[in-house]
């Protein structure tokens, strides 16, 4: 294990990728270097900065030597304290982490992919071997929410955490509402201005917001929960005819990521879908690529969390915080601890409940109402409100459900699609927050 250092001293970190993050990274550190000294008496020293391609211009100036190919050499270097590993994706990130954690070196990550994989395993690993794994900019980039949850909430009893996480389909989501964009047009937008990536698969299905939301729940409930656990829906699916009707009723879309407890039981409920929220919500008001998580329990109400969840220097902002967590740790000779993950039943995505906005292009005649309805009832879902917008071939029916079942909605909507008074599903979204 590495050297506990002494006060006043320097503590050597290896910076594994230096992208966005990375370089905001080293910046921070030289920017904050008196504070950080100041206040606790350490030297925060960027001894190496591994890099795939050390000839590329970057936006810091670093000493000859620091840059290095070999990512490896770092986390086995014994002069070196503290891993950080901004580099993304799975390997030879996983690896590097497991390396650097087998070498004893506290470890901080905003690697969310890795996390909502193999988080549990590395947990248990860095707690049984006395070195922190660390990772605040893992969900929701520069928002404090995972310490929030891990130490300031331990005794909570977290009902619901529930939250906007991925910038990037918020962002789209915001443009369709504000400008009326279709949904490509407002994808195009966010990847001219480099929100969104050019294969923007992870953020606009879900990926990403899944694996942050399996990372929430395992530090919310204490519960083993991985990215495989999470249902996962993304945007691309959403018009802006549902949009523009979710708004007459008075609710935004949101892509929400939602953790909760299902009632006393041990069970928890993970999912991602795109959502309707009531504008009177906390999170209705969360524009842009922001990001903002809701959290629920039974002693402390509700709570929100609001911010940046992206971008080089939020991220950094986390990665430093941690930074500077393990490395006062260390040289106090201790470390932070998780504590242990249960086993818990995660329950399916067809035996959850919600309201439902449902919407159906339909024919204009007599007896198509009825019809509809008499599949609402032989499935037990029922209608809390129901109107009909257009008449003759551009007849639609939008019917808002009470609390239903996932599954008995689904046969509702498996019947229409069969039924010949139904010329199509135009719309399916559940609704949060009543
Ligand atoms: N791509 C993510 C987002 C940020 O758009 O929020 C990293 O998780």
């Amino acid at each position: 294990m590495a050297q506990a250092p002494q006060p006043n001293s320097v503590v050597r970190i290896g910076i594994l990728g230096c992208g966005n993050v990375g370089a905001a990274l080293v910046q921070l550190i030289e920017r904050q270097a008196a504070v950080i000294t100041e206040r606790t008496g350490i030297t925060l020293q960027v001894a190496n900065v591994a890099v795939r391609n050390i000839s590329r211009d970057r936006e810091v100036n670093l000493a000859d030597g620091v840059l290095t190919r070999d990512a490896f050499a770092v986390v086995n270097d014994p002069n070196i304290d503290v891993i950080v590993e901004v580099i993304g994706g799975i390997e030879p990130a996983r690896e590097l982490i497991s390396t650097a954690l087998a070498n004893g070196k506290p470890v901080i990550t905003a690697n969310k992919e890795l996390l909502a994989n193999v988080g549990h395993d590395w947990w248990a690993q860095s707690d049984a071997a006395g070195v922190d794994l660390l990772f605040e900019a893992a969900v929701a980039g520069g928002i404090p929410l995972i310490r929030a949850l891990r130490e300031s909430l331990r005794g909570e009893p977290v009902t619901r955490v529930m939250g906007i996480v991925n910038g990037t389909t918020n962002f789209i989501l915001t443009k369709m509402t504000e400008e009326g964009a279709d949904y490509s047009a407002a994808l195009s937008e966010a990847q001219r201005l480099g929100f969104a990536e050019r294969d923007p698969t992870a953020d606009v299905e879900g990926f990403d917001a899944g694996a942050k939301a399996a990372i929430i729940a395992s530090i919310a409930f204490g519960a083993r929960v991985v990215a495989g656990d999470v249902y996962h829906e993304g945007i691309s699916g959403v018009t802006a005819a549902d949009i523009s009707i979710a708004r007459r009723l008075g609710y935004v879309v949101k892509l929400l990521a939602i953790a909760e407890q299902v009632g006393d039981s041990p069970t928890v409920a993970v999912r991602v879908h795109p959502a309707m929220v009531p504008l009177s919500h906390p999170l209705a008001s969360v524009r842009d690529s922001y990001n903002a998580v809701f959290v629920e329990g039974d002693a402390v109400g509700s709570l929100m969390f609001y911010g940046r969840g992206a971008g080089g220097f939020p991220t950094a902002s986390a990665v430093l915080g941690d930074v500077i967590d393990a490395a006062v740790n260390l040289r106090k000779g201790t470390h932070g601890t998780i504590g242990s993950f249960k086993r818990v039943p995660v329950m399916p995505i067809d035996e959850t409940s919600s309201q439902y906005l449902i919407g159906l292009d339909v024919e204009d005649k007599p007896g198509v109402l009825h019809a509809i309805t008499g599949v609402f009832a032989n499935h037990g879902v029922s209608i809390r409100a129901a109107e009909q917008e257009g008449i003759g071939v551009d007849a639609r029916l939008v019917f808002i459900t009470h609390l239903a079942r996932e599954a008995d909605v689904q046969a509702c909507l498996s019947e229409f699609k069969k039924s010949p008074a139904v010329k199509r599903t135009s719309g399916l979204l559940r609704v949060i927050g009543e």
